[in-house]
């Protein structure tokens, strides 16, 4: 699943909440520093989880950033939109 702002309050946690049901998370925010703090601290629980860069209010950030997790987790089966103006339509 994908959770834009995902570096944000409550993208992490909706983050946990699907976390904890077995999901495998893709941490997205503009902010790759809190993305990646984020995704760190589900991988030490043994979460799979990504941190990918992308600004949503740009289109060609956000096709970059689906294509990045789709080469990682092969789908998009959920999304998030916690970042402003979320374009993801996969
Ligand atoms: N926290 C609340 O109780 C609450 C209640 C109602 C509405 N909201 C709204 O929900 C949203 C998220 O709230 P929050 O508390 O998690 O805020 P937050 O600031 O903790 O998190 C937002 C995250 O989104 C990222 N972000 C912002 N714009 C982005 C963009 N264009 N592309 C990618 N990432 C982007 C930021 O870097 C940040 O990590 C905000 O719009 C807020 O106004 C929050």
């Amino acid at each position: 699943m994908v959770i834009t702002g995902g570096g944000g309050a409550l993208g992490s946690a909706f983050a946990r909440g699907f976390a904890d049901n077995g999901a495998s998370l893709a941490i997205l925010d503009f902010n790759f520093d809190k993305a990646k703090a984020t995704a760190t601290s589900f991988l030490a629980e043994k979460v799979k989880a990504i941190a990918v860069a992308a600004d949503v209010s740009k289109d060609d950030q956000v096709a970059q950033a689906v294509a990045e997790v789709v080469k990682h987790f092969g789908t998009i089966d959920v999304l998030v939109k916690r970042g402003r103006r979320a374009n993801l339509s996969t």
